[in-house]
């Protein structure tokens, strides 16, 4: 049996990777967010804001019985306000960094304490952003939040070389993709937002990745790690 944990199953690439998952019954799905659609009989919801990090820090991962595989993907994700520093709120710049950052930060670190010494394949998904490493005015806290994480996951490529019993690590930006987010970067006033008219451009001109390609691409990964050249990634077609 595979056990895939997904944060961020409600909508969006996670629901979609999570659908693609389940129609294979050799995997069980756990998917972790604030919303649920999905029911199947492989799969469980634990329903869970993971900007409340009380909460994320008390989350145990279970005891699997003879695992083939144990994947983890810190997918859920948040733009938070879109606008200037100086005009965000306390609130909205911490539950970015939260469910962006902190969250995965915590359950990763449980998720490696409780499988270290498990010898089957492990791997750890980040969903990763262009913004981790272009800077985009407006988006202050996402993309120093998807810096930060894939940091996170470079430091821990390295880590696991040294391990007796490896997780697989990936950083993965998938690209401009047609669900929520891009939504409510289209609906940004352009005075909060500068570079608005490029996504409203990419929308038109049908340039937006469709999520369930994206699913499909992740999931590709999960099925056969050993294939990808480098760790650190962005989707393309
Ligand atoms: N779409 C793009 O163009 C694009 C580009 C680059 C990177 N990404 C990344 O891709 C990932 C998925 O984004 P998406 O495009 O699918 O966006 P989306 O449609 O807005 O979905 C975001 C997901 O994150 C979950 N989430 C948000 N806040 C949460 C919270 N406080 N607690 C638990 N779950 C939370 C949501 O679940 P609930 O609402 O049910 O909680 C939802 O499933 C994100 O990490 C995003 O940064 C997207």
């Amino acid at each position: 049996m595979n056990y895939i944990y997904i944060t961020g199953t409600g909508k969006g690439i996670g629901a979609s990777i999570a659908r693609e998952l389940l129609k294979d019954k050799d995997n069980r799905v756990f998917g972790i967010s604030r919303e649920n659609e999905i029911e199947a009989s492989n799969f469980s919801f634990n329903k869970v804001d993971l900007a409340e990090l009380h909460i994320v820090e008390r989350m145990k991962f279970k005891a699997l019985e003879n695992p083939s595989k144990i994947v983890l993907i810190n997918n859920a994700g948040m733009l938070g306000d879109i606008n200037y520093m100086g005009k965000l709120t306390s609130h909205e710049i911490q539950q970015v960094y939260n469910v962006n950052l902190v969250a995965p930060t915590l359950l990763i670190n449980q998720f490696i304490e409780r499988y270290r010494d498990i010898a089957c394949q492990k791997i750890i998904i980040n969903i990763s952003s262009g913004a981790s490493t272009n800077p985009y005015e407006a988006w202050s806290t996402y993309c120093a939040s998807k810096a930060g994480l894939e940091m996170l996951s470079r430091v821990l490529i390295k880590e696991e070389e040294k391990q007796v019993h490896p997780f697989n690590i990936f950083s993965i930006a998938p690209g401009v993709v047609d669900t929520n987010m891009q939504e409510q970067i289209r609906a940004t006033p352009i005075e909060n937002f500068p570079h608005k008219e490029k996504f409203i451009d990419l929308k038109k001109n049908d340039q937006l990745f469709d999520r369930d390609f994206v699913a499909s691409k992740i999931v590709e990964i999960i099925a056969h790690p050993s294939r990808v050249i480098d760790p650190i990634f962005r989707i393309t077609k």
